[in-house]
């Protein structure tokens, strides 16, 4: 079994873990860009994780004073800096997840029994995504507040089936901000941990997908060990995290204003923004019919693709491959559209 075991070297002395579990071998794939994506992701959750228990010393959840801490951590040089990369990681996470998304579908890689990471793909979506927002709340300036003030009406009109716990109606010993902090500090990661855990058993037990075989389109691949690709995993991380240091220096975290009740003046971060045409149509319920209409185009692909064959350009595998290219396209649409649109009233 390939784990940390205790073993005996060839002197019969014990070590805690022997290198060689390691050298099983993987596909020669498993190296290049498409395949690493996954690995990015746990980077990125890894750096997330650090940063935010940095930023945790400093933040207060009172909505008295989150702004506050929020304008006082980035006045601090180091603190600028943790924050930036922080939100830089948080922008580019949603991008990582798509091109993982694309790569997967491009390899036929959601058929079999890879089909069950597929789900489970969704659901770390939908978590990544609430952690996302529940985050953009917290800095606490007029976008997060009204971003928060929506999330609210949804919680109303969902308040018998559990929504009460995402308005203020709940308690008044506990403001709302904290309770967001709750989910986004504590709650939220727990199930994402859960979930990649799960995930991550999913493919030690399955394997890593090799590149199809059968089809032309595909170059013929050799094995290669995986502590080589730990080690590629390793320089691709690197590359990673010098890159978002270099975004947030360059483009460091700020802070904005404190938010002023009872206006809506601001447009959401663009990951939230295909929402912002949609409410002029179906009003704050655009935030829950927009996201349930990509989680069922997602969901629906190993249901309606499941043939063996895997190949892009033909079968089912196409349509899959199209609905996948159709989502972030309809996102980057959505968002040029919010761009034109005056700032609307939806509340
Ligand atoms: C959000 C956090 C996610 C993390 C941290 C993560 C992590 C990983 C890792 C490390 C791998 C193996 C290496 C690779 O193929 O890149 C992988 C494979 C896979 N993931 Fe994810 N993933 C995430 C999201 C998703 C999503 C949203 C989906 C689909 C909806 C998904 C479906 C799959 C599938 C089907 C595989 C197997 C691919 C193969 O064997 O070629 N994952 N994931």
């Amino acid at each position: 079994m390939d784990s940390i075991e205790h073993v005996s070297d060839n002197n019969g002395s014990s070590k805690w873990f022997d290198i060689n579990v390691l050298r099983y071998a993987v596909p020669n794939s498993a190296n290049s860009f498409g395949y690493v994506l996954g690995s990015l992701l746990l980077f990125s959750f890894l750096v997330m994780g650090i940063t935010g228990a940095l930023l945790g010393l400093f933040y207060t959840p009172n909505p008295q004073l989150a702004n506050q801490s929020v304008t006082e951590i980035t006045n601090n040089v180091f603190m600028r800096y943790i924050r930036g990369v922080h939100i830089w990681t948080a922008e580019i996470i949603p991008v990582l997840i798509f091109l993982h998304i694309i790569r997967i579908t491009l390899t036929g890689s959601y058929k079999g029994k890879r089909q069950i990471n597929w789900f489970l793909g969704i659901i770390l979506l939908l978590t990544t995504f609430t952690l996302i927002f529940t985050g953009s709340v917290l800095k606490w300036d007029q976008a997060g507040f009204e971003a928060l003030a929506h999330f609210e009406e949804i919680g109303k009109i969902f308040a018998p089936l559990g929504g009460i716990l995402f308005t203020s109606e709940l308690t008044v010993t506990a403001p709302l901000l904290s309770r967001i902090y709750l989910f986004h500090v504590s709650i939220l990661p727990m199930v994402l941990i859960l979930l990649i855990g799960a995930h991550v058993t999913v493919i030690k037990l399955v394997g890593i997908s090799s590149l199809p075989k059968e089809e032309k389109i595909w170059r013929q691949e050799s094995q290669i060990s995986f502590l080589d690709h730990i080690k590629a995993v390793t320089l691709y991380s690197i590359s990673f995290f010098v890159a978002i240091s270099v975004l947030s220096l360059f483009f460091p975290a700020v802070s904005r204003p404190a938010p002023i009740v009872g206006t809506e003046v601001s447009r959401p971060d663009w990951i939230f923004l295909p929402w912002y045409p949609l409410e002029n149509i179906w009003g704050v319920m655009a935030i829950v019919i927009f996201p349930s209409i990509i989680t069922f185009l997602l969901f629906i692909i190993p249901l309606i693709d499941r043939e063996e064959n895997r190949n892009p350009r033909k079968g089912r595998q196409r349509i899959a491959v199209a609905i996948v290219l159709f989502i972030p396209l309809m996102i980057l649409v959505l968002n040029i559209l919010s761009g034109v649109l005056k700032p609307a009233q939806h509340l």
